[in-house]
């Protein structure tokens, strides 16, 4: 027996990394999982490597595929929003365009239409659970946008969960997680990552997986609503 046993559970932005290990996670504890991202290729990888798992090609802002996902699934248990979902331009604000400032809040804007789709279909016990990110609490110069995006994500999850009870909404906030976001570095990923970590308490960056259990936790824990967890290796202390 799971504790996720037979429970039907979405995770979009499920195809790499937080998501990914989410999904991996709650199905090893009996949970009954789809997961969704917008590209074909990683839908097909993730497919072939998991093949227990349910992978849809989905974007998280598109209203109608959500809607006829819930239909193919019927009633949610367990709702996670793991998407990036957007371009962040890290930079000043006074050095970005609006245009750039905005993008970053498409990551927000997934996420409330996720939650818009998705709510209807959600069991009267179930739970929704975003990722936003330790910018919302720790700011250092070039993160506003990013910091303003995981602020309204929070202020997001405080407010649904209080609209919505029983029905619990929650939110964990990671700090640097060895992911896919960090591809971009190419060769010199592994090095940058090393390096940032150094700044961090516990000396690391994090992994995926140490972020899916807190996921996991607020999923599975009846009685957790309208909370934050950092996962985050002490990365908001000085
Ligand atoms: N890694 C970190 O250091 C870190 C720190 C703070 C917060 N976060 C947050 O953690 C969450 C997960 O990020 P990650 O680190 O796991 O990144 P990741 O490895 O790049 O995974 C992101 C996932 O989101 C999917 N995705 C992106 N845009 C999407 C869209 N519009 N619709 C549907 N799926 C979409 C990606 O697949 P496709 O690209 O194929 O769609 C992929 O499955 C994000 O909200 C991120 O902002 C991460």
């Amino acid at each position: 027996m799971g504790s996720l046993d037979n429970q039907q559970l979405l995770v979009v932005g499920g195809t790499s990394g937080i998501g990914l290990a989410t999904a991996i996670g709650a199905q090893a504890e009996g949970a009954v999982v789809w997961a969704a991202g917008r590209s074909k290729d990683r839908v097909q990888a993730c497919s072939a490597s998991y093949p227990d798992i349910h992978f849809s090609q989905l974007d998280i802002h598109d209203a109608e595929g959500l809607q006829s996902l819930f239909k193919r699934i019927g009633t949610m248990n367990h709702i996670v929003a793991a998407a990036t979902g957007s371009h962040r331009t890290m930079a000043p604000f006074m050095e970005q365009s609006d245009e750039q400032f905005r993008a970053a809040f498409n990551k927000f804007w997934g996420y409330t239409n996720l939650a818009r789709q998705g709510i209807p279909h959600l069991s009267e016990q179930g739970s929704l659970t975003f990722v936003s990110g330790t910018p919302a609490r720790k700011c250092n110069p070039g993160m506003s946008s990013i910091s303003c995006t995981g602020c309204a994500v929070e202020g997001f999850t405080r407010a649904l969960a209080s609209e919505l009870a029983p029905k619990r909404v929650n939110v964990v906030a990671p700090g640097i997680i060895d992911t896919g976001m960090y591809d971009h570095f190419g060769d010199q990923k592994s090095a940058m990552l090393d390096q940032m970590g150094t700044s961090f308490l516990l000396g690391r960056v994090g992994a995926a997986e140490e972020v899916a259990t807190a996921i996991l936790f607020l999923m599975s824990n009846p009685y957790v609503t309208g909370t934050t967890i950092d996962v985050d290796g002490g990365a908001l202390l000085p």
